[in-house]
């Protein structure tokens, strides 16, 4: 196995898209970031040097991290944020993980614009499909003409919805749907015949994408850095968070075909980017330049309605680990959490830009997640600091109505602030039931894990119900993900093994939506107060 050491420098750098140039946070000058790649079993080293003018961490999402909990990233979660002028040296080991997964901040809005793919190739010997000629990641991302920051801020000031982003990107570059980035469109070029490897990564903040490439069939092979039963499909749907590998045979006539991808909006009566972001795929012996020609337009692929609830869920559900498991089990915590968005009242003698005058929430059993602000849960944890978190987050939801119908009063279900965090024994089986609400609106959340992966057991619409649903559990050859979504008004039951010790964020990948509060935190420790061969803190670990 080797290391690899890098240095990532978060600045601001001058970027111009859709006609204007501004400053965002880059790293190295980069946007997307650096690609990272490894081998199963090596060793990451990244220095991350803050020369911005806002506070990061960085996150290694879908990285196990295995007792390097230390390295996680979420700020004021595993660490308290690099501050400018501030660095910090993540260090950590992939372990039994292969496909793609990648890295992002993990502070406030600046995963906007700072992240990039993390690959990671077989340790030995080659993938278990036939070797792809070329790989290519793409990586899905959302643009703002405003600094993302000023926008999530002046939102929590005003407790209205943030504005919706400006374009989608695809590899840095919203492409030529939008004005002034004709020239700048992602171009990938295929020799007739071959087939690669696209590594798909959808970094958006707030949007699930629908991806689709003209004329040609994708073949499923990975997700989550899981490798999954081959299935051939037109088109795609990654929600924040998820990865996808596709092997893509150039076996049509000779041309030039768009890849497209939109918005999936599960959510009815919400705004959202409408846009269409578009690449472009020439095959080599198509005798044109790799710029638009005018009057010569690539063929366009024909993508899902932005509500097509059917094609987004039947995608999730093609994708299946490529042979039978080993499901864990007896199960030792039986949790049931709801997700979903509520509202809180305006503070009194303020105005706020909410619906009806109250402020955007949103919450897991009823509890909105509030980070601490100086010093980070797991450091609390580890020094024996009080006051900082508590321990009772509720395996169930306090109150039992229909979930998924719309309007039920709000006085019956509005969130309450808290740290809480739920202990799981190290060691335990987990299974969790995870029910979308419609207490203001139902909305597909994808829910992301740090630290694990799980199986996804069964998802559905409606309320979950244990007499019934079990009988829907896929105890065969269900899929490893690190984020999974729950479908709009429904469910999704995942289980695990708590085989790894921490403190550790679930949260909906929607970014709006952590910054409302829909996350939690669970201590996985071996019950007499301990983190189980947990590494010591790195000396360089920032303070608060
Ligand atoms: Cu991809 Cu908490 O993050």
């Amino acid at each position: 196995a080797e290391v690899h050491h890098h240095e990532f420098v978060v600045e601001a750098t001058p970027v111009k898209r859709l006609c204007r140039t501004h400053n965002i946070i880059t790293v190295n000058g980069q946007y997307p970031g650096p690609t990272l790649a490894v081998r199963d079993g090596d060793t990451l080293v990244v220095n991350v040097i803050n020369r911005a003018k806002y506070n990061v961490t960085l996150h290694w999402h879908g990285v196990r991290q295995l007792r390097t909990a230390w390295a996680d990233g979420p700020e004021f979660v595993t660490q308290c944020p690099i501050r400018p002028g501030g660095s910090y040296t993540y260090r950590f080991t992939i372990e039994e993980q292969e496909g793609t997964l990648w890295w992002h901040a993990h502070s406030s809005w600046l995963r906007a614009t700072v992240h990039g793919a993390l690959i990671i190739y077989p340790k030995h010997g080659s993938y278990p499909f036939p070797t792809p000629k070329k790989e290519i990641p793409f990586i899905l991302g959302e643009w703002w003409n405003e600094d993302p920051i000023r926008v999530v801020r002046r939102a929590a000031r005003t407790g209205a919805a943030p504005n919706v982003s400006d374009a989608f990107t695809i590899n840095g570059q919203p492409g030529d749907l939008y004005k002034c980035s004709n020239k700048e469109t992602t171009v990938f070029t295929v020799a007739p015949g071959e087939t690669n490897l696209l590594r798909f990564i959808n970094a958006a903040l707030n949007n699930e994408h629908f991806i689709s490439i003209a004329g040609h069939k994708m073949t499923v092979v990975a997700a989550d850095a899981a490798y999954t039963k081959p299935f051939t499909t037109s088109v795609l749907m990654l929600a924040p968070g998820q990865t996808t590998d596709v092997l893509l045979t150039a076996d049509q006539p000779a041309g030039r075909y768009y890849m497209a991808a939109h918005a999936y909006a599960s959510a009815r009566g919400v705004a959202f980017d409408n846009t269409t972001t578009t690449a472009i795929l020439e095959y080599t012996n198509s005798g044109c330049p790799t710029k638009n020609r005018p009057g010569v337009l690539p063929a366009f692929p024909v993508l899902p309605a932005f509500n097509d609830t059917p094609t987004a869920t039947a995608f999730a559900a093609g994708i299946r680990s490529p042979r039978p498991v080993k499901i864990p089990s007896p199960i030792d915590h039986h949790l049931f959490f709801t997700v979903g968005l509520g509202l809180f009242n305006c503070p009194p003698g303020r105005r706020c830009g909410g619906p009806n005058g109250t402020r955007f929430g949103a919450s897991m059993n009823n509890v909105s997640f509030q980070l601490p602000t100086r010093i980070s849960i797991l450091q609390a944890y580890h020094l024996g600091v009080r006051g900082v978190f508590t321990t009772d987050f509720p395996a169930a939801p306090p109150v039992q109505f229909d979930y998924t119908a719309a309007n039920i009063s709000r006085a019956l279900w509005q969130p309450v602030p808290g740290t809480k965090l739920y202990p799981l024994k190290y060691g335990s089986v987990v299974q969790l039931v995870l029910q979308g609400t419609n207490i203001f609106a139902g909305e597909e959340h994808p829910m992301h894990i740090h630290g694990y992966h799980f199986y996804v057991l069964a998802t559905g619409f409606g309320n979950f119900d244990p007499a019934r649903d079990a009988a829907s559990f896929n105890l065969v050859d269900p899929p490893l993900r690190n984020t999974v979504g729950v479908p709009v008004n429904g469910w999704a039951v995942i289980r695990f093994v708590a085989d790894n010790p921490g403190v550790w964020l679930m949260h909906c990948h929607l970014d709006v939506h952590i910054t409302w509060g829909l996350a939690m935190a669970f201590l996985v420790e071996n019950g007499v107060g301990k983190l189980q061969s947990l590494e010591p803190p790195p000396a360089d670990l920032p303070r608060c």
